[in-house]
């Protein structure tokens, strides 16, 4: 008899449906799978007999042969067995023939005692299923929440805690409820406990970092251990805009595919703020793995990721960060195939001037004592190709006591992130004019020649200064480039400030001042890195 049942295998972030064919014979007990299964598939088999006899349903003896369809395809992980289990008892009649299977997907992990187990991307997988028009989706009852998250009408979700509850239930016997979460209903405005409003002072390194969300500028700042480098790193996502329902599903099937969901975050819908030590392996910073998963620059998509003490990061993990800091996503290679994650993130790292971290502080207390060789040997670890990836380098110097000791609030994250919202607003709307295709997930930050040609051009007066700062500064052609970006956001911050007249969508003319103020957020080229 042949039983056919579905289920789901992760690709990348992404599902797809997997079609489970089964045919079975009375009295020779064999098991057999085919279509490409890796070890742990095979595996299944073990876990699915014992399960299924454990919790009161064994499988009768019998012949058993199973097809997993498309067989071209490399299914990983266990998710499968589920669909599998279901597939043999219709074959031998647990589940009555009655029960129509065609329009159900299953998604499950068996454990030795029959319970249904979590798996990893669970919600990639239900949008899949969902894609390829199954309409009653099981999943396991510990991933129901972020499964929840696909919820479309017509659709049934049901969170299945164990075998004999499933078989309950598509006998007719007990009926499961199916979720009836949106989550996304109350996608709120974030509530953080982190603030601008709880820095002080730091003007200019706060007038940067506003910079940088609103044109999505890589940055780095300078400056003495305790000047608040972290902790206005930390509040990087507090000022970004709000997430769009797309961006939010996108982060959540990331974080699904990387098993990092739970019942306190079953999704993510606020900006992620990712900081990764700098001892961590390159897989685990930029994704891989036996079983791939996303790494850290992933986990950070459509968020912050924080490199602290940047220094201190291997050269190859720097080396690793700069192909998908270019192409917002990270490609990953190994034997069994490649895979895509996103990773399109702010980058905000932070680093000491020098080894003993007080060069050029103006505190008599703390003197640099660090000798002309260390504090280039210092700096010189990060390459210079990475550096030509952060648009705005800033000094932090540390704080003296008047300004710590002021209780006056500064202006909270909410009334930056209005601005920075208008900003890239403004920015988007450029682009959609002038015919990019992809404008609504373009940012300044992202221009290239030929936009920077278009949307940076310089009157004579800003062309002058230019002249006079690059000769005078000596800088090269990418940290020009930068300048353009940079002042280009500043032009956008300003305008968007009395609000734009129609007729002024490009987001008008770069001015001196602009430019004047992008160079100030490079000075530090001349004086660190040269
Ligand atoms: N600008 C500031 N405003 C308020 N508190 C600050 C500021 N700078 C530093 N601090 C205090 O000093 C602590 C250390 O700051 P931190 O961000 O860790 O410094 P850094 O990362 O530059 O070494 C913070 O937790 C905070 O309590
Ligand atoms: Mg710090």
């Amino acid at each position: 008899m042949l039983a056919i049942t579905y289920a789901a295998a992760l690709y990348g972030i992404d599902g797809f449906l997997v079609t489970v064919e089964c045919t079975a014979e009375r009295n020779l007990p064999e098991f057999e799978i085919v279509g490409l299964p890796d070890a742990a598939v095979r595996e299944s088999e073990k876990r699915i007999y014992t399960g299924a006899a454990n919790c009161g349903f064994p499988i009768p003896e019998m012949a058993a042969a199973v097809n997993l369809a498309p067989a071209d395809r490399k299914k990983e992980g266990t998710a499968l067995e589920l669909a599998i289990l279901c597939a043999l008892y219709k074959t031998c009649g647990i589940i009555p023939g009655s029960c129509d299977m065609e329009n159900k997907c299953f998604i499950g992990e068996i454990s030795f005692s029959g319970d249904v187990r979590s798996v990893r991307g669970v919600l990639g997988m239900t949008l899949a299923a969902i894609a390829a028009g199954k309409t009653e989706i099981f999943v396991p009852l510990a991933n129901i929440k972020e499964a929840s998250v696909a919820e479309t009408e017509g659709v049934r979700i049901y969170g299945v805690p164990d075998i004999p509850t499933l078989i309950a239930h598509l006998n007719g016997e007990a009926l499961m409820e199916p979720s009836c979460d949106d989550p996304f209903m109350d996608v709120a405005s974030p509530l953080f406990g982190d603030d601008f409003s709880q820095v002080k002072g730091q003007y200019a390194a706060k007038r940067a970092m506003e910079t940088a969300a609103a044109g999505g500028h890589n940055i780095l700042l300078i400056g003495p251990p305790g000047s608040g480098k972290s902790m206005l790193a930390k509040r990087m996502a507090t000022i970004l805009p709000s997430m769009t329902r797309e961006e939010a599903l996108e982060s959540t099937k990331i974080h699904s595919c990387a098993g990092m969901l739970s019942d306190e975050t079953p999704y993510i819908t606020t900006r992620v703020f990712r900081s990764p030590h700098h001892s961590l392996s390159i897989a685990a910073l930029v994704g891989g793995g036996k079983m791939p998963s996303p790494g850290e620059i992933s986990l950070a998509h459509n968020g912050v990721l924080f490199l602290d003490e940047f220094p201190e990061f291997q050269k190859n993990a720097m080396e690793a960060l700069r192909q998908p800091i270019e192409d917002r996503q990270v490609t990953i290679t190994r034997a069994a195939g490649r895979v895509t994650y996103p990773a399109s993130f702010i980058l905000v790292c932070a680093m000491n001037p020098c080894p003993c971290g007080y060069y050029g502080s103006k505190n008599e207390q703390h003197p640099c004592t660090c000798k002309t060789k260390q504090i280039h040997d210092y700096l010189s670890k990060i390459s210079g190709p990475m550096l030509d990836r952060i648009d705005i380098q800033i000094e932090m110097p540390a704080l003296n006591f008047a300004e710590l000791s002021t209780v006056q609030p500064a202006e909270p994250s909410a009334e930056i992130r209005e601005r920075v919202t208008a900003a890239r607003d403004l920015a988007r709307r450029r682009f959609r004019e002038a015919g990019y295709k992809n404008a609504d997930t373009l940012s300044n930050g992202m221009m290239q020649t030929d936009a920077l040609r278009t949307f940076c051009a310089l009157d004579e007066t800003c062309t002058k200064i230019m002249e006079d700062v690059f000769s005078r500064l000596n800088l090269s052609a990418r940290a020009y480039d930068r300048i353009l970006r940079v002042a280009r956001t500043l032009a956008d911050l300003e305008f968007c400030k009395g609000g734009i007249p129609e007729e002024n969508i490009i987001g008008g003319q770069i001015r001196k001042h602009h430019l004047l103020e992008a160079v100030q957020m490079r000075a530090l080229d001349k004086k660190y890195f040269i």
